[in-house]
């Protein structure tokens, strides 16, 4: 136990500050109430309908953004545009083309970006899979997994394939992946790269367990997330109780009882698209 709380707690050290209740951001520091008020920023700006409405009037269009509609993803890094590298797009549509560019300076071929998208905070990577897959799993190159799923209990689900199978568009499409951006511990919102640590460095171990980076993590109570491991998982409808199946990312570690719901993309000139067909899937917090 000690062991996995010193690691979760493996933050990059604070350059210039010795403010032990600080996270690191890149150069940067963060504290707890920052990224929670970060959190409810992105909410109380782009969340303005919640859940209870999802639709296409809660999407802030980006001012100047140019190109993409009502179902583009935009990026999203509020209070973070000198550190993460999509800062500069803050607000703008996602485009394939960033992630592949900044996939190319990952040693596993790998980027992600967080985003608002439809009213919602989400969360996009890139898995090079077309090119990794190929490879030996114990090269490091991260490439899609297709697993099987258990529930909050361990109660075995049932697998990614029965339900992709049924709807190809959740396969990943151009190697994308996007998942509804709120954990499914207590609702805040993961990130990509959002702090340093060994759960978020540049690394990739098969099997989506928690060994390895790339992970998307929770820096509420430090929930992990992989982003390559695809399965089926079970969730409740938090306003009127009902149980739901879904295609979601696997949880690695922490508190987080099951994975993350996938929106399917399309990419349509370049800008990445989500599509609205499973907002049933997103309705585990208030
Ligand atoms: S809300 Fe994400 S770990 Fe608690």
């Amino acid at each position: 136990m000690v062991i996995i709380m010193s690691r979760e707690y493996d933050l990059k050290p604070a350059p210039s500050s010795e403010n032990s209740s600080a996270k690191s951001v890149g150069d940067s520091l963060i504290n707890r109430r920052q990224f929670i008020s970060y959190g409810f920023n992105t909410a109380t700006g782009v969340l303005a309908a919640s859940l209870g409405v999802l639709g296409f009037a809660a999407l802030i269009l980006p001012p100047g953004g140019g190109g993409g509609g009502d179902l583009a993803a935009k990026y999203w890094a509020k209070g973070r545009e000198d550190e993460a590298w999509y800062g500069p797009m803050h607000e703008q549509p996602m485009k394939k083309s960033d992630f592949v560019a900044e996939a190319a300076k990952s040693s596993t071929g790998t980027s992600g970006a967080s985003g608002v998208w439809n009213g919602v905070p989400i969360v996009v990577t890139y898995v090079d899979h077309a090119k990794n897959a190929g490879s030996p799993v114990t090269n490091g190159k991260a490439r899609f997994q297709f697993m099987e799923g258990y529930d909050g209990t361990g109660k075995y689900v049932g697998h990614f394939d029965d339900l992709a199978d049924a709807d190809s568009r959740l396969f990943p499409s151009e190697n994308l992946v996007m998942i509804f951006g709120r954990c499914t511990h207590l609702c805040c919102i993961p990130g990509w790269q959002l702090v340093s640590n060994s759960f978020t460095e540049d690394s990739w171990t098969p099997g989506g367990g928690d060994d390895g980076g790339t992970k998307l993590f929770c820096i509420c109570h430090s929930s992990r997330f992989d982003p390559t491991a695809l399965e089926m998982n079970a969730n409740t409808n938090r306003s009127n109780g009902s149980n739901f199946k879904y295609a979601g990312i696997r949880r690695s570690g922490g508190p987080a009882p099951v994975g993350l719901p996938i929106i399917p993309v399309v990419v349509n000139s370049d800008i990445i698209e989500g599509l609205p067909d499973y907002v049933d899937w997103y309705t585990y917090c208030d």
